[in-house]
């Protein structure tokens, strides 16, 4: 069964009718399907069932504790980006030796951390990075394993602002240094150097660039045997799609598996996949409330009390996100709108000429909002962060992320004149 779908012309997530929901709880609200977390996380381990990856759930993509903790159980390891997001794996009984950590900007204190918990790898972006993380292993009298983010320089045909595998992206260790600085490694006693690693960008719909970058990192596999360093795992990132767009179809994840499973299986190499919007971003819908239909000479403006602070994509890519009507009624009359939230910017927009049958008062569910939109929420115009709902997968409404409170959100600030 789909997950959002209509019965009587009433917005259902998993057959529970989300206008209630909204009615509960208040909008803006982030709604999850936890069948489709499951579903989605399925999807991978079905695909790639000769080489049994590792998946490390990107937790960037939705760091809510209950998510988290979902796929724990489910057996997944974790991506993470900084010590907060290791903490957060720790709080939803993640295993810190079956997390990595990424990022170009490891501090000191995230690298201590994260040798104290005995995480499985560093993913390591620079030969300064490569530095540091020996010098905090030293202090501690701990080994730390290592691999190298490779930058493979394959396009990913994908928004620039997310594409991150080009020789002109900061990320990763350009792909003519990448022997030296393996030898680097080797000469840095705390460093245990286990694997190989690249992410080439996000919302790829193609698997091809993906294929293309594997085979890059094969050759360079090889020729560090020659020079006799032997790598446990290689790990190809996150990056995997969804469709935003009920005519985008999603990339072929088992093309992409049957492409690079037998050479894996044949160098006896662990596979670690990083796919974070491919597992939640359709598992969620973001709720909200349509507070004024504005009409001008120009265009006309549907209100609605979600705003760019909580769903940032539209501003910042101008990416496209579906907006349906929770109740279907096409006896009121289409109107074409911007759907705009009230925040003082003219980039504050959810969707553009959007054509739909609603009223003052309606609901509106905004699709494909269970990735980088609540990770992404911030108190712009100070407006507390919206609360979020999972669904679970007895049909039951449980409420994950209770509405922060403007108490909260002015807790830290002092008066101090
Ligand atoms: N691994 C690394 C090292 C990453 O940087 C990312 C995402 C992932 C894994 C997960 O990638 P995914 O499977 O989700 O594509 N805010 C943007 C997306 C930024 C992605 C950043 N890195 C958006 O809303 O489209």
């Amino acid at each position: 069964m789909k997950t959002f779908n209509y019965k009587n012309q009433e917005l259902l997530c998993d057959g529970v009718p989300v206008a209630q929901l909204a009615q509960q709880y208040g909008t803006p609200l982030y709604v999850y399907s936890e069948q489709a977390l499951t579903d989605a996380y399925h999807h991978y381990s079905k695909s790639f069932k000769q080489t049994n990856p590792l998946i490390c759930y990107a937790v960037k993509a939705n760091g809510n504790l209950s998510i988290l903790k979902h796929f724990a159980a489910l057996g997944s390891g974790f991506d993470i980006v900084s010590g907060g997001e290791l903490e957060r794996v720790l709080a939803a009984n993640g295993k810190a030796q079956k997390t990595i950590f990424s990022g170009v900007g490891k501090t000191h204190e995230e690298i201590a951390f994260a040798l104290e918990q005995n995480i499985l790898c560093f993913n390591v972006e620079s030969i300064n990075e490569l530095d540091r993380i020996q010098q905090v292993a030293l202090q501690k009298g701990i080994k730390a394993p290592i691999s190298l983010r490779i930058n493979p320089d394959v396009d990913a045909q994908t928004h620039p602002y997310i594409s991150t595998g080009l020789k002109e992206n900061k990320f990763g260790i350009a792909y003519k240094d990448a022997l030296n600085a393996y030898l680097y490694a080797q000469t840095l006693s705390q460093l245990n150097i286990i694997g190989i690693d690249c992410h080439i960008g996000s919302q790829l719909l193609q698997v091809e660039p993906l294929i293309e970058a594997f085979n890059r990192l094969i050759l360079l596999i090889d020729k560090l045997s020659e020079h006799g360093i032997h790598l446990h795992h290689i790990d190809m990132g996150g990056g995997l799609g969804i469709p935003y767009h009920h005519q985008e179809t999603k990339p072929d994840i088992e093309k992409y598996a049957q492409a690079i499973e037998s050479t894996i299986t044949h160098k006896n190499l662990q596979l670690i996949l990083e796919p974070g919007r491919s597992l939640v971003g359709n598992a969620g819908i973001l709720l909200t409330q349509i507070e004024f239909i504005k009409k001008t000479e120009d265009k006309n403006f549907i209100i609605v009390d979600a705003a760019m602070n909580d769903l940032m994509r539209p501003s910042l890519y101008q990416a496209f996100h579906e907006i349906i009507p929770v109740i279907d009624n096409k006896e009121v009359p289409p109107i074409t709108a911007d759907i705009v939230g009230p925040i003082c910017e003219s980039g504050d927009f959810l969707g553009k000429d959007r054509t739909l049958s609603v009223q003052e008062q309606d609901y509106l569910a905004i699709k494909s909002a269970g990735a980088y939109a609540s990770s992404m929420a911030s108190n712009y115009n100070t407006r507390p962060k919206a609360a979020e709902v999972l669904i679970t997968k007895n049909n039951q409404a449980r409420l994950i992320r209770k509405r922060e409170t403007l108490f909260q959100l002015l807790e830290n600030e002092q008066t101090c004149l």
